[in-house]
């Protein structure tokens, strides 16, 4: 039977794509990029409206999704979550219905429940073939365009990843971008080391892809990585006592400062999704230092949204989710 994931409309979670469509994202975004260094850039989201709608704070995925429809042409609409009628009672159901019924060819989304991005794109599917929905962040549970972007910024510097080693190192029981890693980089062919402590590295998360290895040492993994992202505590997601004794104890144990950076393998570089807690998961001098990628994985969050709202308004033979 053939495999129509790959032609769901909405851009939930990476499951949804196929391998080979991953990589043809990565390669619109590197055209897109070069069009854009070279002031080549076409239009072809003329006519085309984007609503970003953003019921959780952000800085670089809201600002790089607007910067991105705009450079393509669109018109953008940023609705204000906190100046919405969701505080007045409005289910996101309704939400989603009411933003569909003024036709816009995208709705771009950030909530904090996980399972929104699927709930909002079942919302305008009830009432429109016209809307497409981007996740930009649900809950705990994915970030597919943060997770294209990284593997943008791999692929510009290890070009192919089958065979590469990404270590995560930080909280990810509670990282959507985690979870939308690791099953990037299974699907590219990389195997993921895990680290943290075992109460932000449970064992269970073994089961959520066969390409994952819980290092308990982040030593171990610094050592072997082609590439490290260290990703922050979640702590607005974090209930009950807190999962370490103290920040300083976790910076310790567990922190990118400049002794353990200098481990790393020759040509390896360190990554970070923002926003950083500087003094925690990283040190200063390694987060501005020379192998830190972390600005251009912000400059390739334009390109790679680019390529994202792209894919989303071009026609084609969409599945309903
Ligand atoms: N990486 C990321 O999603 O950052 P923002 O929360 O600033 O959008």
């Amino acid at each position: 039977m053939k495999d129509l994931r790959n032609h769901t409309r909405h851009l939930v979670g990476i499951d949804e794509l196929s391998a080979e469509e991953i990589l043809k994202i990565l390669s619109r975004a590197r055209q897109l990029r070069e069009n854009e260094e070279n002031g080549a850039l076409a239009h072809p989201l003329t006519g085309v409206s984007v609503i970003t709608v953003f019921f959780e704070a952000s800085t670089r995925t809201r600002a790089s999704f607007e910067m991105a429809a705009q450079k393509l042409g669109a018109q953008t609409v940023s609705l204000e979550a906190s100046a919405s009628s969701a505080t007045k009672g409005e289910s996101l159901w309704d939400t989603g219905r009411t933003l569909a019924a003024m036709g816009p060819g995208v709705i771009v989304c950030r909530h904090r429940s996980a399972g929104s991005g699927i709930l909002l794109a079942k919302a305008v599917e009830s009432i429109s073939d016209r809307t497409v929905i981007v996740n930009a962040g649900d809950g705990a549970h994915a970030h597919p365009t943060q997770a294209l972007l990284d593997a943008l910024t791999l692929t510009d510097r290890l070009e192919d990843l089958r065979g590469r080693t990404i270590a995560i190192i930080g909280d990810i029981a509670h990282s959507r971008v985690a979870r939308s890693n690791l099953v990037l980089l299974g699907k590219l062919g990389a195997k993921v080391l895990l680290g943290g402590p075992r109460t932000l590295v449970p064992e269970s998360l073994r089961l959520l892809a066969p390409n994952i290895e819980i290092v308990r040492d982040i030593d171990d993994a610094i050592e072997v990585a082609d590439a490290i992202m260290m990703l922050r505590v979640q702590f607005e997601r974090l209930q009950g006592p807190p999962p370490f004794p103290s920040l300083s104890d976790y910076s310790r144990v567990y922190g990118l400062n400049m002794a353990r950076a200098r481990r790393m393998k020759p040509g390896a570089f360190i990554m970070h999704p923002g926003p950083m807690n500087r003094g925690i998961e990283i040190d200063n001098d390694v987060a501005d230092g020379p192998t830190s990628v972390v600005t251009f994985q912000v400059r390739n969050g334009i390109a790679a949204r680019m390529a994202v709202l792209e894919r989303a308004t071009q026609k084609g033979p969409w599945k309903r989710i």
